[in-house]
């Protein structure tokens, strides 16, 4: 054999050997556990045979606690591009084999390579997290890695797309890499996420709980808030990030991909004529309202297991991809409260980042009153959503249904907040507040003073009612556009997107604005 040919087949050896991490032990244990391996995950979430691997030969530099002698080619992470229906990403997978996938100071190089690479190409980045955390043989220069990662997921925030799987442990410091993302996905009974873990919990609380309680998937999917999607298995993880995908363009600069068509623009949904209750009080379901008006019916929900009381998520219209944000009157009568306003806000902010037009269906009795919700800060957070609707300068089509009470009615994209247009059912109430409410307030002398009291009350609403809930009152003053019929919503928003596509709108120049945080 020529020397040559030698050589190659010791280059063949090295990969074969790096393609096997931890090893055959370690990746049989990994099966057990119902979880797949790194390269496996970047097999399945990228197109057949598109992905290009870096840094394969990079081995870690740690020679504490015999690391000198336990080197695995390629360290604990696999990263590199490829594409997703043929558009570029950038993938890191950090590989559970060796040494449970946790954080060297080389692994933090591999990461911050496809990261810096990602930003100079205008390419998203999606990682997947399956770590022990931070290496504890290397000390510092492990959180030194950490430290790196997080500055470059903050730099890319908002000029790259980024993705985070959650797919294994992800605690301590670790997970304020994905927490900067724009979304993460856990898988459910298999990933976790927490700053301290149980042991700790107990020391310091005397709390009692199990991984799973503190931080799993459901956990994060519908109390914390800090995953937007809980899933069954890896597959379905990595299907939704390519689906997800879709949506959203590959930076900034650009625009979502335009899909072909196929649903006619003109169609007429003849039930959103007759979908909203006689009873104010009666609640209906704002999926369906969704589903009539977007091409083909399809939404991509987000954060769907978390304050329900109002909706996001993307869908297209005529092909083009919109975030969609509904307050869900089957929910909490879809009112406002701290955690629906969260949801909404960063929504908001992601998709004002990333060029994807805003489409508003607004159905809001008002925020939440109480203790509860002020303690909480619902004046910061509704403050949140006011200022990410306030700050977004993408097209922005606003369609009340129903209900669109004081504050909440400016909060949810109103004329005012540069709303560009604003149309309204005829069942739309725009007012300061509700009949009842404000025939209390304007009438309480001449209500005591009655002798038939329910008499003047009925009168002074019904007074109330003829005067303010309707929606011609605001398009008198031009507040809402157009009152239109229900079943040409989806022709309506169509042709107003159309119309604001060469939309052009800029904020002050400045550092950066301060979101009430
Ligand atoms: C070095 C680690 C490691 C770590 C796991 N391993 N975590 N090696 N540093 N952080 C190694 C194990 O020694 C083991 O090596 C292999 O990975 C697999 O781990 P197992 O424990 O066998 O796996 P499992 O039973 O599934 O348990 C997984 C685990 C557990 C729950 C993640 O390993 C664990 O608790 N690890 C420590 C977690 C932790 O406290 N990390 C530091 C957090 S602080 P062998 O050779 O036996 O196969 C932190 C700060 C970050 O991360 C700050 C950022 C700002």
């Amino acid at each position: 054999m020529s020397t040559q040919l030698l050589k190659v087949k010791e280059l063949i050896d090295f990969r074969i050997q790096a393609r096997l991490g931890g090893g055959e032990k370690a990746i049989a244990k990994q099966h057990e556990k119902g979880k797949y391996t790194a390269r496996e995950r970047i097999d399945m979430l990228l197109d057949q045979g598109s992905f290009e691997e870096f840094d394969m030969f990079v081995k870690h530099r740690c020679t504490n606690f015999g690391q000198d002698k336990k080197h695995f080619l390629g360290d604990g992470v696999v990263t590199g591009y490829g594409t997703i229906d043929g558009r570029l990403v950038y993938v890191f997978a950090q590989d559970f084999t060796v040494f449970g996938g946790s954080l060297s100071e080389t692994m933090a190089l591999k990461i911050c390579k496809v990261m810096d690479q990602a930003m100079k190409m205008g390419a998203p980045v999606i990682g997947i997290n399956d770590s022990g955390g931070a290496r504890i043989q290397e000390g510092i220069n492990a959180l030194a890695g950490y430290a790196e990662i997080f500055q470059r997921n903050i730099l890319a925030s908002g000029v790259i797309p980024q993705i985070s799987g959650i797919f294994g442990p992800c605690a301590g410091g670790a997970v304020y890499s994905p927490a900067l993302t724009d979304f993460t996905i856990m898988t459910k009974g298999t990933s976790y996420m927490f700053l301290t873990g149980p042991k700790v919990v107990k020391t310091v609380t005397g709390e009692d709980v199990t991984q799973e309680q503190l931080g799993g998937a459901s956990v994060h999917a519908s109390k914390s808030g800090v995953t937007h999607f809980a899933v069954d298995t890896e597959e379905d993880g990595l299907k939704l990030i390519r689906k997800l995908m879709g949506f959203i363009p590959q930076n900034n600069l650009e625009e979502a991909p335009l899909v072909e068509c196929d649903d006619p623009i003109d169609r007429l949904e003849d039930g959103l004529n007759d979908i909203i209750p006689d009873s104010p009080n009666k609640p209906y379901d704002m999926f369906e309202v969704i589903g009539a008006i977007v091409d083909n019916g399809e939404f991509l929900e987000v954060h769907g297991d978390y304050a329900k009381n109002i909706i996001i998520g993307f869908a297209r219209f005529n092909g083009q991809s919109v975030g969609i944000v509904a307050n869900q009157p089957k929910m909490l009568a879809g009112v406002l409260d701290s955690n629906a306003s969260r949801k909404g806000a960063r929504f908001v902010r992601f998709c004002d980042a990333f060029n994807i037009p805003l489409v508003t269906l607004v159905d809001v009795p008002g925020f939440l009153p109480g203790t509860g919700q002020e303690y909480n800060g619902v004046i910061l957070h509704g403050a949140k959503l006011l200022y990410a609707y306030g700050e977004a300068t993408v097209p922005k089509v606003t369609v009340t249904l129903r209900k669109s009470y004081g504050g909440a009615h400016i909060v949810m994209s109103c004329k005012q907040l540069r709303g560009d247009i604003n149309y309204a059912w005829p069942t739309a109430e725009i007012a300061v507040m509700g009949a009842s409410g404000a025939v209390e307030v304007l009438y309480a002398k001449e209500v005591a003073a009655a002798e038939d009291p329910a008499k003047v009350v009925a009168e002074k609403e019904a007074e109330y009612i003829e005067a303010f809930q309707n929606p011609y009152k605001a398009a008198q003053y031009g507040y809402i556009d157009d009152v239109i019929e229900p079943r040409n919503t989806r022709f309506r928003v169509i042709r107003a997107l159309q119309q604001l596509a060469t939309k052009k709108l800029t904020n002050p120049a400045k550092k950066h604005g301060n979101i009430p945080l």
